[in-house]
């Protein structure tokens, strides 16, 4: 698939190399370097943005109508509380399919030769309209993670808020992985009831 990222940083470059890898089309276009944001928001029918969130609907400017979007951004406020960069995006253009995914774990694990942990491949939730979904459900097989159903558009904002949370926990000195029960040793699923 041709992959168009938006913003040479952090998570472009991380996710960018493993899509790569997996035998994607990337481009990856930035406001200074040799490919500028609108050959990269124009590549493909799938954008990731990968900007701070202040500046996601500027951005978007750059992208066609009827392209997937990946949305990653986080928007801490201060004191650790969340913004809501999807909405903004939704709101600002509709003509777009937005999916928000790929926002809980730090760049540096996209970098990692695997993906699976104590045996369990990193699972990515993703929200958005069933369609968009769909398409990008195998960006996150390709990487060797496990793609989960976050629900629709209405989830979004608290795939936002788990990140904030947990962002928050890890400033605080917390161990913000331990909060959720391992799975059982005895194969049970290891629900909060059990
Ligand atoms: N890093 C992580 O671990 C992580 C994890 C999950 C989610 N996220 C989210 O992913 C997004 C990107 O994070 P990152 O760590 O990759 O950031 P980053 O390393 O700072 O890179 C940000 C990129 O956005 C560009 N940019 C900044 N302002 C812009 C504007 N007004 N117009 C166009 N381009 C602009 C920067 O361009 P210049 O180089 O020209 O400044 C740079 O290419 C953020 O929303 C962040 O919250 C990050």
């Amino acid at each position: 698939m041709r992959i168009g990222i938006l913003g040479t940083g952090n998570m472009g470059t991380a996710l960018g190399a493993g899509w790569r890898a997996a035998g994607h089309e990337v481009l990856t276009g930035g406001r200074r370097g040799p490919v500028s944001l609108a050959e990269a928001g124009r590549f493909g029918p799938v954008v990731l943005l990968a900007v701070p969130a202040t500046a996601v609907v500027e951005v978007l400017t750059h992208v066609p109508a009827g392209v997937t979007v990946i949305d990653c951004t986080n928007e801490v406020t201060p004191g650790f509380g969340v913004g809501h960069p999807y909405a903004r995006i939704v709101a600002a253009r509709p003509d777009l399919a937005v999916v928000k995914g790929f926002n809980l774990c730090h760049d540096s694990v996209w970098r990692l030769a695997s993906r699976t942990f104590g045996g369990r491949a990193l699972a990515v939730p993703l929200c958005g309209p069933a369609d968009a979904v769909a398409t990008v459900r195998p960006l996150v097989t390709d990487l060797g993670c496990t793609p989960v159903d976050g629900g629709g558009p209405e989830r979004a904002a608290l795939l936002e808020a788990t990140a904030a949370f947990a962002i928050g926990l890890w400033f605080g000195g917390a161990d913000a992985q331990a909060i959720l029960q391992p799975t059982r040793t005895d194969g049970g699923v290891g629900l909060m009831a059990d």
